[in-house]
């Protein structure tokens, strides 16, 4: 990928390599980190891999708007007037609805940032942020905004939300051979590159697909049942919980629009599940569920940046098999220290979600010894 940003734009902070050069080094990096050789690796496509993006809207002195990143010394922002990486659909709407914003006095007066989310089928979410109150002269603007440029619009500032149409979108995932419906809503997570997303869930199927175990799955930081969903098929009943409240609700809904129904979908942080599964704290969302009747052989964690805490790790630990999806291999590092003398890695995978930057997701597969 070219950009005439590289190097002053503080998103991508890897540019002027071959891309076999950045894969070598990002695989030299977890061989070091874990002492491991064997790392199968899953590149990206090298522009158009991000299905969202947000940008800070720049006001200059003369009333012109710009899209805008903080830049590569972290002082300052720059105004950025391409983004390769960003999906074809963000890339084909963005700029002229700058260009239409611009135009509009009522739509550009404090808009403070711009985000995007696309699906690949050529539809667009755009939340727009603004630092005042959004009256009805705006709504009506945006109607016009929505309406010609075939987008889905959502106004935001402090306290206030106007869905325009819709506040999600409906992805289409093609996952071993069967589609998959998800809905995608503002605000809520969704992994970042739709390709090497595909890429990962097939991964995690093929581990549970050979291990050939069956029984119950257990997954933690589930968020809209990206994974869940597709995996549910390999077990006889799965519970998935996550703290968002409006991911679980729209991991329910995905179950429904899937007509998958051996998951319990319930809102519980990873401490709070710990607290559930070894008798310490009872849950009024756990009313509906018979903890006790799960007969669990695998779990899967994806946290956040931060890792895992210390009642995730005696939670895994009590399990035969565990699937850690990170994306961030420092803390991955210090959680399977902690595992280590208990668990043997069998498999170990590099998804590259984030190409030209230095972050790196990685899949691992962990085994009792
Ligand atoms: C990296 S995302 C993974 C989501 C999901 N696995 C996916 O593929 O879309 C991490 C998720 O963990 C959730 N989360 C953050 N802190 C949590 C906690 N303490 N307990 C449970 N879930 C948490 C977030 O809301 C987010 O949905």
């Amino acid at each position: 990928m070219d950009c005439k940003h590289f190097g002053a734009c503080g998103s991508c902070t890897i540019y002027g390599l071959e891309y076999s050069e950045e894969l070598r080094r990002k695989r030299e990096r977890v061989s070091s980190l874990f002492g491991i050789d064997d790392i199968e690796i899953f590149p990206s496509t090298q522009t158009h891999y991000r299905a969202r993006a947000e940008f800070r809207v720049w006001h200059s002195k003369n009333g012109k708007i710009d899209y805008a990143m903080g830049n590569s010394t972290r002082d300052g922002v720059i105004l950025i007037e391409e983004c390769p990486k960003v999906s074809k659909d963000i890339n084909s709407k963005m700029w002229v609805l700058r260009d239409m914003i611009q135009a509009s006095p009522i739509l550009r007066e404090r808009l403070f940032s711009i985000e995007f989310l696309s699906v690949s089928n050529g539809e667009i979410l755009v939340t727009m942020i603004y630092h005042k109150r959004l009256d009805d002269s705006w709504e009506i603007e945006s109607r016009e905004l929505e309406k010609k440029l075939d987008i889905s619009i959502i106004g935001r500032s402090r306290k206030q939300k106007i869905t325009l149409s819709r506040d999600f979108l409906t992805q289409r995932l093609t996952i071993k051979g069967r589609e998959y419906i998800y809905r995608y809503y503002e605000l809520g997570f969704t992994q970042p590159n739709p390709e090497i997303n595909i890429k990962m869930v097939e991964w995690v199927i093929d581990r549970v697909e050979s291990s050939g175990d069956g029984g119950d799955f257990l997954e933690t930081y589930c968020g809209l049942g990206n994974f869940t969903i597709p995996i549910s098929s390999y077990f006889n009943r799965v519970l998935a919980t996550e703290i968002s409240k409006s991911s679980i609700k729209s991991a329910k809904e995905n179950c429904q629009l899937n007509g998958v129904d051996n998951i319990d979908f319930v809102r519980l942080s990873a401490g709070e599940l710990m607290e559930a599964l070894s008798g310490r704290r009872s849950f009024r969302r756990l009313k509906d569920v018979d903890l006790d009747s799960f007969n669990f052989s695998t779990v899967l964690v994806d946290p956040p940046r931060g890792g895992l805490d210390m009642d995730s790790i005696e939670l895994v630990s009590n399990f035969n098999k565990i699937i850690y999806i990170s994306c961030n291999p420092d803390t991955l590092k210090r959680d399977i220290e902690l595992l280590k003398d208990r668990y043997s890695i069998d498999k170990f995978a590099l998804f590259d979600q984030f190409p030209h930057t230095t972050h790196i997701e990685s899949a691992l597969y962990l085994n009792r010894r």
